[in-house]
C-alpha cells in the first residue's frame, strides 16, 4: 500500500515537472528525496551508490551533517541582506580560500607548503557567474595593462558555462548553433597543442588564456602538467593573466586543493563553484591581489553572490575539508577507482586525476549504460555514446567503489 502511494507520487511529480519545467534537460526517471554520504534514495525508498554528486557538488557527501547544522544555526538569524553591507563567514571565506589557493603540492596533490601569495574573492552563485567574473578581470588588466587588449584564449573540448560570454569561451561548436550573437573576442585552439596556443597569442590581442586543467564536460580530457607549465610561462612572457576554471576540478576533487596546483604553477585567477559548498549553490573568482584591486566599487555585483547563507555552507564546507584531510582521501581512493575502473571490459582508457575520473569505451553503450545503471542501483553519468565519467562525493569510500564496479562490469558485459 504504501509503496503504491509513493509510485503514484513519483508519477505526479513526473507529470507536473514535464508540463511546468522548460525541457532543457533530457531527465532520467527518478526522484531523489534524501541523501547521505555517497548514497542517495528515491521516493519509493530504493537507496543508489552515488557516482556523479549533483555533478561534481556535494563534496563532503549528500546532507553532511556539519554544513546542514552551519546552514540551519544561520537560517534561524539572517539569510539576505545584499552587498552593501558586511557578512558573517564571507571574510573568513575569503581567506581560507586564499590559503587554499595558496598551497604548494606535489604532482600527486599531497600538501607541501604555501606560496603565502594574497587571493581576493568576489562570491557569485554558480560556475558560469564565477567565469563571467574571471572573464571582466582578465579585460580590466587588458584595459590597464595590455593597451586594451580583451581576447581570451580557450581550448577545444573546453566547457565554461551557460552564459552568452561563457559559451562564447566554450570551445566546442555545438555550443555555438544557436543563440548568437555571442561577444567578440574568444578563440580557441586544441589542448595541449603548445604551437597552436603560441601561435594564438602571436596573432595579438589576447589579454589572458583560460583553461580547465581537467575538461570535465568536454570528456575527462586532462591538461599535461608540463603543458600546464608551458602555458604559465607563456603568459609571463606576453604579460597575459592565466585564468584556470577550477568549477568542476576545485576542492580537492583531483587530490590537491586546485588542480593547478599538480602542475606547480600560480595562475592569475581562478574561477571555482560546485564543491566549494558541498551542493549549497555558491561559485566564485578569486584573483591575485595586483588584479583583484583593479577591481574597483561599481565594476562587479550581484544580489546574492555571498550571501549570508551561501558564506556559511561554504565556510564549514571548506574547513571540514580541511580538518579531515580530504586531499588524502581522494588522492588514495581516486587511485583505487581508476584501478578498478582500468579493470572493467571494453575500456580502452581511463582519464583523470583523483576523483574525477572518464573511461572511454570501445562499444557506444554509454547512454544504455546509465539507464541500465540507474536500474541496478548506481548513479553514473555519460558523455556521448562511450564515455562514463565518475565524480562521486568525495568522501565515496573504497568499498563503495568496488560495489560500483562489480555492478559495471556485469552491466558491460550484458549491453556489450
Ligand atoms: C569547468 C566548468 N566551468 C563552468 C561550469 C558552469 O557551472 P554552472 O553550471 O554552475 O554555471 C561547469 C559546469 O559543469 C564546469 O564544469
Amino acid at each position: 500500500m504504501a509503496k503504491h502511494m509513493m509510485t503514484n507520487h513519483f508519477d505526479e511529480a513526473k507529470a507536473l515537472d514535464d508540463t511546468y519545467v522548460m525541457h532543457t534537460y533530457g531527465r532520467l526517471p527518478v526522484e531523489f528525496v534524501s541523501g547521505s554520504g555517497a548514497e542517495l534514495t528515491d521516493s519509493t525508498g530504493k537507496v543508489y551508490l552515488d557516482f556523479l554528486a549533483g555533478i561534481g557538488c556535494a563534496s563532503l557527501g549528500h546532507a553532511d551533517p556539519v554544513v546542514a547544522a552551519a546552514i540551519k544555526s544561520q537560517l534561524d538569524r539572517v539569510w539576505q541582506v545584499g552587498n552593501y553591507y558586511y557578512v558573517e563567514h564571507r571574510g573568513e571565506l575569503a581567506q581560507a580560500i586564499s590559503e587554499l589557493l595558496s598551497t604548494i603540492t606535489d604532482e600527486e596533490g599531497h600538501a607541501m607548503g604555501s606560496t603565502g601569495t594574497l587571493w581576493k574573492t568576489f562570491f557569485a552563485n554558480s560556475g558560469a557567474e564565477a567565469n563571467e567574473g574571471a572573464l571582466k578581470v582578465a579585460r580590466r588588466w587588458g584595459e590597464k595593462k595590455l593597451g586594451g587588449a580583451s581576447g581570451i584564449i580557450t581550448a577545444r573540448q573546453s566547457f565554461h558555462g551557460r552564459t552568452l560570454a561563457t559559451l562564447a569561451a566554450t570551445g566546442q561548436d555545438v555550443f555555438h548553433k544557436s543563440f548568437g550573437p555571442f561577444p567578440d573576442g574568444f578563440t580557441s585552439v586544441a589542448l595541449n597543442d603548445l604551437d597552436a596556443l603560441a601561435a594564438a597569442v602571436e596573432a595579438g590581442g589576447a589579454c589572458a588564456i583560460m583553461l580547465e586543467c581537467v575538461q570535465g564536460e568536454g570528456g575527462v580530457w586532462p591538461a599535461e602538467l608540463s603543458y600546464l607549465q608551458d602555458v604559465r610561462d607563456l603568459c609571463d612572457e606576453h604579460g597575459l593573466a592565466l585564468i584556470v576554471d577550477e568549477v568542476q576540478t576545485g576542492f580537492f576533487r583531483c587530490g590537491a586543493p586546485f588542480a593547478f596546483q599538480m602542475a606547480g604553477i600560480e595562475p592569475d585567477i581562478v574561477s571555482m563553484a560546485k564543491g566549494i559548498a558541498s551542493g549549497f549553490p555558491t561559485g566564485a573568482v578569486a584573483a591575485r591581489a595586483e588584479l583583484a584591486d583593479l577591481m574597483v566599487p561599481g565594476d562587479h555585483g550581484s544580489t546574492f553572490g555571498g550571501n549570508a547563507l551561501a558564506a556559511a555552507a561554504g565556510l564549514a564546507t571548506v574547513t571540514e575539508l580541511v580538518q579531515r584531510n580530504m586531499g588524502e582521501h581522494v588522492i588514495a581512493t581516486g587511485q583505487h577507482l581508476a584501478e578498478r575502473l582500468a579493470e572493467l571490459p571494453h575500456v580502452t582508457e581511463v582519464r583523470g586525476r583523483g576523483l574525477m575520473r572518464g573511461i572511454q569505451l570501445d562499444v557506444p553503450i554509454a547512454t544504455p549504460l546509465v539507464d541500465e545503471g540507474l536500474k541496478a542501483g548506481l548513479v553514473l553519468n555519460h558523455i556521448g555514446d562511450s564515455i562514463l565519467r565518475f565524480l562521486p562525493p568525495l568522501v565515496v569510500t573504497e568499498q563503495q567503489i568496488d560495489t560500483m564496479a562489480e555492478h559495471l562490469a556485469m552491466l558491460i558485459e550484458q549491453l556489450a
